[in-house]
């Protein structure tokens, strides 16, 4: 993937919340297209198996949040570019967590789901709950991550 000539004087984090690995891999390529540091947010609840799969449907539909683990300050940052997967229909446990606990210390964010085939509402819960400016955002099929991430850093490259 094209490098773009971000020259460091933005410090940009890529934080996600990945359950099977697709907005894993969809966060680290924007990472390394943008030079930006990554941290991974990790939800505590037992998430595996079709048991887990059920109560992550259920706590995301109920809008809960969750114990999560996550190393680095969104404060140090210039933008967090923020991902996760959409559960039926809406923002994950941990990303909305996430949100709760730093959207008074994210100076700008970018927001991007995964998902498989039904959008739902997820970005525009990630945009409620942090109610800051966001600078871009992206909805990508997981299946067409390499070819739908392009224009989604693209649109950063022209902001950040
Ligand atoms: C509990 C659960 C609910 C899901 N609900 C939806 C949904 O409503 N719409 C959709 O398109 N995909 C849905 N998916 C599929 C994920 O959004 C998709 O596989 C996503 O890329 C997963 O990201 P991850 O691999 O980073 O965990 C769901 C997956 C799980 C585990």
């Amino acid at each position: 993937m094209k490098k773009i000539k971000q020259d460091g004087s933005k410090r940009i984090l890529v934080a996600f919340y990945s359950r099977d690995g697709h907005t894993k891999r969809a966060a680290e390529m924007i990472a390394d297209a943008l030079n930006a540091d990554v941290d991974k947010i990790e939800d505590k609840k037992p998430r595996g198996g079709i048991i887990g799969f059920l109560i992550s449907g259920y706590d995301a539909t109920l809008e809960k949040i969750t114990d999560i683990d996550f190393s680095k300050n969104p404060a140090d940052y210039d933008v967090v570019i923020l991902g996760g997967p959409v559960w039926n229909g809406r923002v994950s446990p941990a990303v909305r967590t996430y949100l709760l606990k730093n959207r008074d210390s994210i100076k700008k964010a970018a927001f991007f789901a995964t998902y498989a085939g039904r959008k739902g509402k997820c970005l525009s819960q990630m945009r409620e709950i942090y109610n800051g400016e966001v600078v871009a955002e992206e909805i990508i099929l997981r299946n067409r991550i390499e070819k739908e991430i392009k224009q989604f850093i693209e649109k950063l490259e022209s902001i950040i």
